[in-house]
Parts: structure tokens; sequence; C-alpha cells
């Protein structure tokens, strides 16, 4: 009897929860803290306290041969460090290479010194000091909290006025002072294991609030993942001038890297550069992914099975609550899940049974497919229409931009 655990509790995990409960290599998949959609394909157990020790009990407890870390809060405190310590089997990096993304500055250096590409940028210790680098750097113009901000310690500025106004709205602390980028975002991850880099599909998450990309960042209101993002050149020339790298210059460090490594590129015309790193899956572009891919993801940990992906594009439209990404309101019942055709993944849930309610942010991830990119998207839409609550907002236009590669 073989027995796996996520450690998280959002759509994600419910992704990575759905697949590895399809796995021909696990009889059992346990989540924790799991939420009300992963008790659909899991056992969940409750956290008591979010510490690696803690972890390790649970894992123990349950007996797992093997952990999966979906968010990047117990990474960045040590749970692989921990895991391994105890003689435990766990997918993730250790605390000292999950800098590369706890800190925005520790990633700019790291980048700036392994020669990956990325925005021009100045590192400086306050508001007052970031307005007086401003004009060497240009409008637009990026600022960057340095700590975790779930997505939201990024502000795009058009002009001075705007940048000078909106730095200090940033909690305290440095601020990396960036380049605007413009071209295509993509999300490119990798699985790393001692042996190298093994891509994932590539895929696109859609972060502003609002269609056309307008409105405030979130943590990501729809993902789509298609075998015509990146060409296998581009795949190609990723990996040279930025996975390997980047793998590279972390075991040189002496913080090999191990899990999944997540670049957002940014494809401009002078070539793919690197937005940000993150040490975990992305959410909801994990959601995509799983839903495309064809391989046994317990095959693909425990064997090192190749990713196979269908060649179907899917697409994934976060339901979000009434206020998000703002203050949200809890506690609207969700109705019509029952009636939605799609694959649901609960984000932020509560409930049990039949009976569920809003309890975070991002909701649910609706998520579909079809034999073309247009297709999936509204077949994806479709299931949507199914899903009513009180508050419920969503962007209209995931999967849009990539239309123009059919
Ligand atoms: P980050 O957390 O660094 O990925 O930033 C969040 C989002 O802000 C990114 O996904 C981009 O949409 C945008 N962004 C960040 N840095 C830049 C940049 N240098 N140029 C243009 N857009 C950026
Ligand atoms: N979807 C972006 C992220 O997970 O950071």
């Amino acid at each position: 009897m073989r027995k796996v655990l996520v450690l998280g509790g959002g759509g994600r995990e419910h992704a990575l929860a759905w697949k590895l409960s399809q796995s021909s290599l696990f009889d059992k998949v346990f989540a924790a803290p799991g939420n009300p959609g992963i008790a659909q394909v899991a056992t969940c157990v409750p956290v008591r306290k979010p510490s690696p020790q803690d972890y390790v009990e649970i894992a123990r407890h349950v007996e797992a041969d093997l952990t999966v870390v979906g968010p990047e809060a117990p990474l960045a405190a040590g749970v692989v460090d921990a895991f391994r310590a105890a003689g435990l089997r766990i997918v993730g990096p250790t605390q000292a290479a999950a800098q590369l993304e706890a800190s925005k500055v520790f990633s700019k250096q790291f980048m700036v010194r392994a020669g990956v590409p990325t925005a021009h940028a100045v590192t400086v210790d306050n508001a007052d000091a970031a307005e007086a680098v401003m004009d060497e750097i240009g409008f637009p113009i990026v600022l960057k909290a340095d700590g975790l901000a779930a997505g939201k310690g990024v502000i795009i500025s058009p002009d001075k006025d705007h940048a000078v106004a909106a730095v200090q709205t940033l909690p305290p602390g440095k601020i990396v002072v960036e380049e605007f980028l413009q071209g295509e975002e993509v999300s490119f991850i990798v699985l790393a294991t001692e042996k190298g880099g093994w891509p994932l599909a590539a895929s696109q998450d859609h972060k502003a609030a609002r269609d056309g990309d307008q409105g405030p960042n979130t943590g990501g209101m729809g993902a789509y993942c298609d075998g015509r993002i990146l060409s296998p050149e581009q795949e190609a020339d990723v990996m040279a001038r930025i996975i390997n790298p980047t793998l590279q210059a972390m075991a040189d460090a002496g913080t090999p890297f191990t899990g999944f490594l997540y670049a957002g590129l940014m494809m401009t015309a002078s070539g793919p550069k690197v937005l940000e790193y993150n040490v975990r899956l992305g959410d909801p572009e994990t959601q995509a992914l799983l839903h495309r891919l064809d391989s046994d993801l317990g095959a693909v940990f425990l064997e090192n099975e190749p990713f196979r992906w269908k060649p179907d594009p899917s697409v994934c439209v976060i339901l979000a609550a009434y206020g998000y990404p703002g203050a949200i309101r809890a506690g609207d019942q969700i109705k019509g899940l029952d009636q939605c055709p799609a694959t649901v993944f609960h984000s932020g849930t509560a409930g049990e049974g039949d009976y569920f309610e809003t309890a975070g942010g991002r909701v649910l991830g609706v998520t579909s497919s079809g034999p073309d990119l247009a297709t999936a998207i509204d077949n994806t839409y479709a299931a949507v229409k199914t899903i009513q609550f009180r508050g419920m907002h969503y962007r209209t236009d995931i999967g849009r931009k990539g239309l123009k590669r059919w």
C-alpha cells in the first residue's frame, strides 16, 4: 500500500491530489490541510501548526512514501530540510534554495551573477531612495517589494507622479526598481532533480483582475496550457539560456535546486527574460497543466517517467469571491457544482457533502479542454455558466491571447 501526501489547501493542491489519485503507483492520497474539494479525492489531515516539524509528524502518522509540497511558505520555512533530516522522501527545494522566491533582492542578484537574462534593476533601501533612481530606469517603471507578497507586491507605474505616490504604498523594506519589459508572459516550469531539469509544458497565467489585463494584480485569474505557446526551438532556448544556468549556479553556490522551479518569463523582442522565480508550481497554471498531463504523475515522481501531454489545450478559469483581490466576503453559497461538466478545482471553499460556500478570494478553478484552443475556451466558459454564487466574478478572456497561434 503506497501513500502520497500533498501539503497545502488551494486549487493547485486540489489538482495535484486529483492527478495523484489517478496514479497506478499510489493507493491512497492524503492532503494537509486540504480543502473541501480535495476531500473528494483524498483524505484531509488537519494541520495544528504549519511548522516543518508538524508536517514531518503528519507524514509519519499517515506513513507517506512521498510528500509533494504545493505552496512556498512551508518551503521557505524549511520543510524539505526537516523531511530529509527525518529520512522522509519529499519533492521540493531546501530552505536555502527556496530563497530564490522568498526575496526579490536575492533573486535579482542571483540572476545577474548567473548571467540569466532579466530586466535591468536597482535595489534600494526605502521609498525615498527608490524615487531617486526612477529617472535612471525610465517609465513605465516596475516597483517590487522585497519579501513574499502572494503576487501582490508589484506595482507598474506609467509615469513618475504615479510611481512616487505608489512606492509609498509598498510594505517597508528593500525595493527593487525595475525596467518595464514588453512582450508576452509565459510560465515555464521544470521539475529539477539531481540529474537536471525536466520541462513541463509552457502555460500562461492572467494576473490582472479584469479583462484585457486591466485592474490590480491578483494571484492569478486563469491559465491555459497549449503546446503552441512555445515552439520546440524557443523551449530549447529557454532551457539553455535560463533554466540550465540557473540550476548550475544554484549547484555552484552549494544550494542545489530540487523540486519545481518556475521561471516567470517575458518573451521580449530580444529573447526570453526572467521576471521572477517561484520555487513551486504556479496556481492556477497547475490546474491547466495537470488537466493536460497524460503521464502518471506518481510515476513521474517515483520512476522518472517523462512528461507526456495530451494534444488538446486546457483552460482554467478562476471564479473569484466578491471583493477579490481586495477584502473579500466569505459565506456566499455556491450553487450548480453538481451540474458542471468541467473539472472544478476548489481554491477557497468551505462546506461538505453537497453544500459549499465561498471561503477565500479565489474560490474555484473551472477547468476543461477541447481539440483546439477556441473550443477549449468555449467548453470552459459553458461550464462556468452552470455555477453561481453571490458576488462571483471572473475574467471572460482567459486563453484569448493564444488564439493567434491557431
Ligand atoms: P512578479 O511577482 O515579479 O512576477 O511580478 C508580477 C507581475 O508583474 C508579472 O507577472 C508581470 O505581469 C508584471 N511584471 C513584473 N516585472 C515586470 C517587468 N520588469 N516588466 C513588465 N511587467 C512586469
Ligand atoms: N500564478 C502565478 C503564481 O503561482 O505565482
